[in-house]
């Protein structure tokens, strides 16, 4: 390991010299990057540039809350970008930084995470009495998928500038991930990978289909091809990714659908079928982004935040590339920004641009850059085994304001993740006149009937009971710091009926103090609502809101 390694970075030196006498800080390649995707691809990689730690020859974690550990996954994101810029030491850096990625590789195909890579190099050896397995803690089974995916588009573009010795490094590595992806079924020893968990879903039949058929490996590719099928055929019922709407997550999906359709042959159904699934996809993004407010309205299945102008998103990302940086929910001063640490995806959707912007509609574009209107949406989404049936989605969304919704009827609290932080099946968005304004149900059911209508957000429990409650989730707001009732809530009037005990509960949740603790770094008001004593019959509340 450590001679071939050696001799990578001895032969990459040789191939960068010719780039470090360039002129240009850019390589021909970035500038052959459209332009929206040029800066997306310098900005992102500038930032990683201050992260960059040659003696470990990994990324700083960007989050900067590490002490100074260094973090796995945007490390081998970053690599992708240093052999797409090339100039000075940067395919040096880039195999170094690959060698050691694949060197920490899960190596015991005994261990459920064999052939997954580490989340920081200084991690003791998981699994060890001091340091348990713990799926999607001490280990995550999806950068499997995050780190080879990443993988292939260094091979695919530049494969190049790749020795063969880590070409066949990163071949095993594939190959490794490959297979330990295969342990994870849904429902068994506490994994979660179902068809309709969507992004790994989709990078997990990639990477599959695409290393089967790399090695030759029959068996693989046709796994690969068999889990795309799984993936599809939920897909084709409505034309919607069953993981639906998500800023972050919907970024994801589109990124792997790109790869289906650029890099397999016209034999697997994952290149059949990827370029209308983005399609189908960006058409329902277009419906739902509000250019105005810059974010997609509502339900979101996940989200890490309730407004993306504060957190950076996947899909913003795209957004980027598609109509700039300005008019995407990318502020100018970016790492700012909440989950910043996912910018580090930025080189390699700047990479896939090009391809990828071919595949979306020119309607949809229009509709990305200018509000087309007021106008409702209404689609449908599938998660089984969660989702008992279908959820139903409704939207409208008219000058300054959104409303989203979806009716769901599921085995777990806070949807198929189990996370009420992240779930947001009902919420409402204006502009403030300063700000994104927000009123977004918190979980506490498994089921809601929730309709988006004009002006109208309507929730009801369908299995709700005289303990229900209904908490609402309020942004805070500049001109109204101290907020004690709806009546406080900056640029919207708000009516509330329905038959819950009208006197509801309105708490802080700060950072430093307050009864309740923020989500995902957003603070709020917690407004809630009890259900009358002694109540029967089916807990509602509505909201009737026009824009002040
Ligand atoms: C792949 O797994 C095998 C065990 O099956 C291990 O011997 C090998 O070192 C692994 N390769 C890499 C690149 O991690
Ligand atoms: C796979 O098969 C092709 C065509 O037969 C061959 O050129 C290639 O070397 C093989 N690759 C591997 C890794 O066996
Ligand atoms: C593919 O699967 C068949 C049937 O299970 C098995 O006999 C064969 O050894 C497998 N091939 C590889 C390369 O794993
Ligand atoms: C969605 O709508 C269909 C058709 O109206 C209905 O049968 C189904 O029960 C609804 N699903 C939910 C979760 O409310
Ligand atoms: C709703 O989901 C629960 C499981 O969480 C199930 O028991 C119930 O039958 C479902 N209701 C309908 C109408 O399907
Ligand atoms: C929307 O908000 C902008 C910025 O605050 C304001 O200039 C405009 O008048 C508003 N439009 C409507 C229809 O409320
Ligand atoms: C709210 O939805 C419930 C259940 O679908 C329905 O019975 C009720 O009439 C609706 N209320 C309003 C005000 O639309
Ligand atoms: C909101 O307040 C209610 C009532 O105190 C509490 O039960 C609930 O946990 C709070 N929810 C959040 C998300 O802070
Ligand atoms: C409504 O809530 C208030 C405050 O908690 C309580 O004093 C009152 O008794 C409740 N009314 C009913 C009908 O439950």
């Amino acid at each position: 390991m450590m001679f071939s390694l050696k001799r990578a970075i001895q032969f990459a030196s040789l191939l960068a010299i010719p780039a470090a006498c360039a002129p240009s800080t850019h390589s021909s390649y970035v500038s052959s990057l459209p332009k929206n995707s040029q800066t997306l691809f310098t900005e992102s990689m500038e930032w990683m540039d201050g992260f960059y730690d040659p003696a470990a020859g990994y990324l700083f974690d960007e989050s900067s809350a590490t002490a100074l550990r260094h973090e796995t996954r945007s490390s081998a994101w970053y690599a992708i970008g240093l052999l797409a810029r090339n100039t000075g030491d940067d395919v040096k850096n880039a195999l170094q930084i690959i060698s050691n990625v694949i060197d920490k590789q899960y190596k015991d195909p005994k261990d459920q995470w064999y052939g997954d890579y580490q989340k920081e190099p200084e991690e003791p050896t998981v699994g060890t009495a001091a340091y348990p397995e713990k799926i999607y803690n001490s280990w995550d089974p999806n950068w499997r998928g995050f780190i080879g995916t990443c993988f292939i588009v260094g091979l695919e573009e530049f494969g190049h500038l790749i020795t063969p010795e880590v070409t066949a490094l990163m071949e095993k590595s594939l190959f490794n991930a490959t297979k330990g992806d295969e342990y994870r079924v849904g429902g068994v020893d506490t994994d979660n990978l179902y068809p309709a968990y969507t992004n790994p879903s989709l990078m997990r039949a990639f990477v599959s289909g695409w290393t089967g058929r790399r090695l030759n490996d029959s068996n693989m590719t046709t796994s690969g091809e068999n889990y795309a099928t799984a993936v599809i055929d939920l897909f084709n019922r409505a034309n919607t990714l069953s993981e639906f709407n998500s800023g972050t997550y919907t970024g994801v999906s589109l990124y792997a659908l790109t790869l289906w359709a650029k890099y397999l042959p016209e034999d697997s159904i994952m290149k059949q079928n990827g370029a209308k699934m983005i399609q189908y996809t960006w058409e329902a993004v277009a419906e739902l982004w509000h250019p105005q407010l810059k974010n997609v309205a509502g339900p979101w299945d996940r989200s890490y935040g309730f407004d993306m102008n504060r957190y950076l998103s996947l899909l913003a990302l795209h957004l980027w590339n598609v109509i700039g940086k300005e008019k995407s929910s990318i502020i100018t001063k970016v790492t700012a920004m909440s989950h910043v640490a996912d910018w580090a995806y930025g080189p390699q959707f700047a990479i896939l641009s090009k391809f990828h912007s071919t595949l979306i509609p020119a309607a949809v574009v229009k509709k990305l850059n200018t509000f087309q209107g007021e106008h409702t949406f209404k689609s449908s989404a599938f998660s089984p085994p969660f989702d008992i049936y279908p959820r139903n989605i409704t939207a409208w969304l008219a000058p300054n304001i959104s409303i989203g919704a979806e009716a769901f009827n599921e085995t777990t609290i806070g949807g198929p993740a189990i996370n009420p932080g992240t779930f947001n099946p009902a919420i409402i968005q204006w502009n403030t006149g300063d700000e994104i304004g927000y009123i977004t149900w918190y979980a506490t059911e498994h089921a809601l009937t929730a309709v988006a209508s004009p002006k109208n957000l309507n929730l009801t429990y369908p299995y709700g009971t005289a303990s229900s409650i209904f908490s609402i989730i309020v942004a805070t707001f500049k001109k109204s710091r101290d907020v004690s009732s709806w009546d406080d809530v900056q640029g919207l009037t708000v009516k509330v009926s329905g038959n819950v005990n009208m006197t509801y509960s309105v708490g802080f949740a700060g950072s430093n103090g307050g009864a309740y603790s923020p989500i995902n770094d957003f603070e709020f008001w917690n407004f809630t609502y009890t259900m009358p004593k002694d109540f029967v019959g089916t807990p509602n509340l509505v909201f009737d809101v026009e824009l002040k």
